[in-house]
C-alpha cells in the first residue's frame, strides 16, 4: 500500500520522500491545483513507462510536462510572444500551453508520445515545490486509472490506485477540482484543445483575441488523448434532465429542485448558488459519490454553458458518450 503524507503537516518529509522516490524512477502522486497527479520524472524513460502500466494508459496519449519555473520551461520549449504573455498572466495556474520541444530538451519522448511539441505547465501549490526541490520537469497526467474519473483528493487517488503506488502527497482537496484548460499558439490565433480550470473567456479578455474553439471531429489529432470515454463513470449518465426519474441519482447546479427528486436515491448540488467556480471543485467528487450510490443511472441538471461552465459540460458529456 501506498505511504500517505499530509504537506500541510509535514512538508518537509513529504518533500524528501517525494524526492526521493521520483530519483528511484517510481511514480508520486502529488497534489496540484486542478486535480491529483501521477508524476514521474520527465527525463527518465523507465520513470514514463511506470506512468503508462500503472494508468493502463494509451502510450500514444501524450503527457503534460509540469516546471516550477519559466526559466525550467524555457530549457525544453520554444515560447512564441503571444504564448509568453499567457504565462505572465496565469502561471503558476491552471493553464498548459502546447509549444514546440527544443532540439536540446532533455525531456524524452516518452512524454511527448514522440510529438514535436510538449504541453506544458507550471502548476500552483505543493507540486511546484516538489518540482523546485526536484530541479527537474515532472511528467503529470491525472493520478487515476486511465478512462476513470480524475482525484481531486488523496482518499481518491489512494482507492484507485493505493496498492500500485510507493507515495501519496496529501494537501487536502484540489481547489480548481478540473484538468487546465489547454491551448496552442497558432501564429496570431489561439485555439483550445481542452476547455478546463482557466476560463477561456479570461484569455480573450487579456489578449482580445477570440479562442478557437475545438473542432470535435477533429480532436483526436489535436489532442491525441480527448477520448470521448475519458470520464466514465460506472452508472450511465443522462444529460440536462428536467426530471428525475425514480432509482436515478440527481446532480443538479444552483439550488432549485427538480421534479420527481424525492424518488432520487442521492440528490447533489454542485453549487446551491451557482457559483461555477464551486462547482467545478464539487463536481468529479460528486460524481464519484453518485457512482457510489448504486444508481444505475446518473442524471445531470442543467448548467449554464458559460465561463467554467463550458469545461464542466465537456466532463459531463464525455461521462456520458457511449461506452466501448
Ligand atoms: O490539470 C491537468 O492538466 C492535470 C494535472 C495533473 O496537471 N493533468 C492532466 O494530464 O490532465 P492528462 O495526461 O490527463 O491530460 C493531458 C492532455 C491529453 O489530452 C493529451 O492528449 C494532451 O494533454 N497533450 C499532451 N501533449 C500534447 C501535445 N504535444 N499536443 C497536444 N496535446 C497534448
Ligand atoms: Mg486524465
Amino acid at each position: 500500500m501506498a505511504l500517505i503524507i499530509d504537506t500541510r503537516t509535514e512538508p518537509d518529509r513529504a518533500l524528501a520522500l517525494a524526492c526521493e522516490t521520483l530519483g528511484q524512477g517510481l511514480p508520486v502522486a502529488i497534489p496540484t491545483e486542478t486535480v491529483y497527479g501521477l508524476a514521474a520524472d520527465a527525463t527518465n524513460p523507465d520513470a514514463l513507462s511506470r506512468i503508462y502500466e500503472t494508468k493502463g494508459r494509451p502510450r500514444f496519449n501524450p503527457l503534460i510536462c509540469h516546471v516550477a519555473d519559466l526559466a525550467m520551461a524555457e530549457t525544453h520549449v520554444e515560447f512564441d510572444p503571444l504564448s509568453r504573455r499567457l504565462t505572465e498572466a496565469f502561471w503558476p495556474g491552471p493553464l498548459t500551453l502546447v509549444l514546440p520541444q527544443k532540439p536540446d530538451s532533455t525531456i524524452h519522448p516518452l512524454a511527448s508520445a514522440g510529438l514535436d511539441t510538449l504541453a506544458i505547465r507550471m502548476p500552483d501549490g505543493f507540486s511546484r515545490a516538489v518540482i523546485r526541490r526536484y530541479g527537474k520537469p515532472l511528467a503529470a497526467p491525472s493520478a487515476n486509472t486511465s478512462g476513470k474519473i480524475s482525484p481531486t483528493s488523496a482518499e481518491h487517488v489512494e482507492a484507485d490506485l493505493g496498492d500500485k503506488l510507493a507515495l501519496i502527497l496529501d494537501a487536502g482537496p484540489a481547489g480548481v477540482g478540473l484538468e487546465s484548460t489547454i491551448v496552442k499558439v497558432e501564429g496570431d490565433r489561439i485555439r483550445l484543445l481542452r476547455p478546463g480550470g482557466l476560463d477561456v473567456a479570461e484569455i480573450e479578455a487579456l489578449t482580445g483575441i477570440p479562442v478557437l474553439r475545438r473542432d470535435k471531429a477533429g480532436a483526436a489529432i489535436e489532442a491525441p488523448g480527448m477520448m470521448a470515454t475519458h470520464y466514465a463513470p460506472a452508472a450511465a449518465v443522462r444529460l440536462d434532465a428536467s426530471e428525475v426519474r425514480p432509482g436515478e441519482a440527481l446532480i443538479r447546479f444552483g439550488g432549485a429542485p427538480l421534479p420527481g427528486e424525492d424518488e432520487a436515491v442521492l440528490v447533489l448540488d454542485l453549487s446551491p448558488s451557482s457559483n461555477l467556480r464551486e462547482a467545478a471543485s464539487n463536481l468529479f467528487a460528486y460524481m464519484k459519490r453518485a457512482d457510489a450510490s448504486g444508481a444505475a443511472t446518473i442524471a445531470f441538471g442543467p448548467i449554464p454553458n458559460e465561463g467554467l461552465g463550458e469545461a464542466i459540460i465537456d466532463r459531463i458529456e464525455r461521462a456520458a458518450a457511449p461506452r466501448e
